[in-house]
């Protein structure tokens, strides 16, 4: 009897470990990659992806720091861990002219309803399949209804914890088609139905979630290939070296996101343009006017660079001289400003206004690189009180007083 409750007590053991080492690999499953295509896609200039988990055995810890940063969960497929906002709860709620948007949870997913205000009907009822966002300023959802892809009426607004009405949506009853060249941004690649990339109709299976290292790397199946000794026809590695390139070339790889929304399409579609080539020859802006008028959400951080002394004046600086594309950089502070004295290497003399040398010199971004009110995020956090905005900080380097740029040099 004693040894039948130890064999009892000994399967029991094995149950809770295997239970823990369960739990330990599903674990770790969510902490690797989201779900990826089977089988990969192939680009538009027909080389196929690899993945970034084929990068793991030779770039291990370029791959670790990625998974931190706010390109690789810029979009997700919708769940508990990657919905920011708050859900089943009717005190958070959007009011429209027609109706309320309510967000809720049950056994069949995430969704986002909208309720008439007159007769409690409902008008829509969408299904939160994909979160568009890491979730630093806010998040967006997006819906498949079959094919068709749609963003919702509401969004996760991070700085007051609640839904706004979803930024540039008329206040009624609204899903908004989305193309490519609204998602071309915020993933890896989605094959379209339509090869120009102007329907709002996938290939669902084909997203690849994330800013990942082939959005800014380019396709490189035949890398992985090449360094795994599997050499078929290539001679020499294919893998571009960005460090190489030109200045123009090597920003290129930020610019195609960080340049305002770049919607004029020259030629073939909004994912079409890789790193090494020309961006000028794929894409335009709308807007040809000052960049600083620009300073928003979306915003336009190339433009202001280049209208910045700093850049004009050296022939190197690109986005790279202060950003490691590999790391989540926010709110190192300091790591901004020992890239300003690398340039700059005697502050002090530099600042002659007597009360200015009293002052902690240290942090230069907040003088030189200062946070301006977002004019699109912004949200009234009860009836009382005013708007508040986040805040974006400018790439137009130069010396503010009062928020106002001063024109210390005339531009060359
Ligand atoms: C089997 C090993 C291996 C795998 C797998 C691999 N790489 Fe590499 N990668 C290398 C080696 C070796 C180099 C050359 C390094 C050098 O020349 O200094 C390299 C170079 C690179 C470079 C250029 C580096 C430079 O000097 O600018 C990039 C970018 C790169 N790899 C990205 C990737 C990505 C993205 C993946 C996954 C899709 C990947 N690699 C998978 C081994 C690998
Ligand atoms: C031209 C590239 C581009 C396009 C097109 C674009 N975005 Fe963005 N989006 C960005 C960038 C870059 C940021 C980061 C903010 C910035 O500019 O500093 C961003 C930020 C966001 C954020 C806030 C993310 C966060 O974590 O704080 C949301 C939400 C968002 N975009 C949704 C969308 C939706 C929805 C669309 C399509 C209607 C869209 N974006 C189209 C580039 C783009
Ligand atoms: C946002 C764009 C972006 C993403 C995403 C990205 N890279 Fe890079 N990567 C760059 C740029 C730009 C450089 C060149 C940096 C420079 O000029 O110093 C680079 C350089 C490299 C290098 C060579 C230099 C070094 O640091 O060793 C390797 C290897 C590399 N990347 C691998 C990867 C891998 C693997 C991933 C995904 C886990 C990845 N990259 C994701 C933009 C990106
Ligand atoms: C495919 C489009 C794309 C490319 C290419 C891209 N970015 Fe981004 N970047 C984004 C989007 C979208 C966000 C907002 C991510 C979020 O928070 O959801 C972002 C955010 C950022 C941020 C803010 C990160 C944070 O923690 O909030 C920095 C800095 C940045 N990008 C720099 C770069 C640099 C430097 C490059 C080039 C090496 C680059 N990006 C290439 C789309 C892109
Ligand atoms: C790659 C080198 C480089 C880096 C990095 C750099 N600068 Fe500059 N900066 C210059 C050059 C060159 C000039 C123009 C000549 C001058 O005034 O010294 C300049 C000009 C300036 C000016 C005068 C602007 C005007 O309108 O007259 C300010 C202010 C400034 N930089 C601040 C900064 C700050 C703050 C940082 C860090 C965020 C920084 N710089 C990073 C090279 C650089
Ligand atoms: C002289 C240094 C410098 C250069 C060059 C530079 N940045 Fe930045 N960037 C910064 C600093 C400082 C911040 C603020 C970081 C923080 O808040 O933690 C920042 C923030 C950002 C953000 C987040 C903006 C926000 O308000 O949330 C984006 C996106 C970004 N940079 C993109 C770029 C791109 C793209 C380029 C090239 C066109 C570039 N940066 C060049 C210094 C630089
Ligand atoms: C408290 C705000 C403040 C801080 C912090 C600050 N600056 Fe300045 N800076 C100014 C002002 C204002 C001027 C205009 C000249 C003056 O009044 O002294 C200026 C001028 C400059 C100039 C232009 C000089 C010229 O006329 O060509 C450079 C370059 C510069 N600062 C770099 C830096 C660097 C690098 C740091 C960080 C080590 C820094 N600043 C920190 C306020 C600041």
């Amino acid at each position: 009897m004693f040894s039948k409750l130890r064999k009892k007590d000994f399967i029991l053991f094995l149950a809770v470990v295997l239970t823990i080492i369960f739990i330990i690999l599903v674990f770790q499953d969510k902490e690797e990659y989201q779900t990826v295509p089977e089988p990969m896609p192939v680009h538009y200039n027909g080389e196929q992806f690899a993945g970034s988990a084929s990068c793991i055995p030779c770039h291990q810890d370029i791959y670790q720091n990625h998974l931190k940063t706010a390109h690789f969960n810029t979009s997700a497929i919708a769940d508990g861990e990657t919905l920011h906002g708050h859900f089943n709860q009717s005190s958070n709620k959007v009011e429209l002219l027609d109706g309320t948007v309510h967000t809720y949870f049950d056994e069949n997913g995430y969704f986002q309803a909208i309720k008439s205000k007159t007769n409690g009907e409902v008008l829509d009822v969408s299904r939160i399949d994909m979160v568009i966002g890491s979730g630093v300023k806010g998040q967006s959802h997006l819906n498949f209804s079959g094919d068709s892809l749609f963003q919702l009426q509401a969004s996760y607004f991070t700085l007051s914890d609640s839904w706004i009405n979803s930024p540039g949506f008329p206040n009624h009853k609204y899903k908004r088609p989305v193309n490519d060249n609204c998602i071309k941004c915020h993933t890896t690649f989605a094959q379209n139905k339509d090869r120009k990339g102007n329907s709002n109709l996938y290939e669902r299976e084909s997203f690849m979630y994330g800013i990942d290292c082939e959005r800014c790397h380019g396709p490189l199946k035949k890398h992985v290939a090449y360094r795994n000794g599997i050499l078929g026809e290539l001679k020499s590695d294919v893998v571009i070296k960005i460090d190489t390139l030109s200045r123009q070339l090597k920003m290129d790889v930020c610019v195609q996101c960080h340049s305002g929304l770049r919607a004029i399409q020259i030629k073939d579609n909004p994912f079409s343009f890789v790193v090494g080539e020309q961006l000028d020859t794929y894409t335009r802006n709308y807007r040809f006017g000052r960049p600083e008028s620009k300073l928003d959400v979306h915003g336009n951080q190339y433009g202001l660079l280049k209208s910045s002394q700093c850049f004009k004046n050296s022939e190197a600086m690109s986005c790279t001289t202060c950003h490691d594309p590999h790391k989540n950089q926010r709110g190192k502070t300091e790591h901004f400003n020992s890239k300003c004295i690398e340039c700059h290497a005697s502050p002090k003399n530099l600042h002659n206004t007597e009360n200015l040398i009293s002052q902690n010199l240290d942090n230069c971004i907040s003088c030189h690189m200062p946070l301006f009110p977002s004019q699109t995020m912004k949200v009234k956090l009860d009836a009382d009180s005013a708007e508040t905005s986040i805040k974006i900080r400018t790439h137009l380097i130069g010396v503010y007083v009062d928020g106002i740029l001063q024109n210390t040099k005339t531009s060359p």
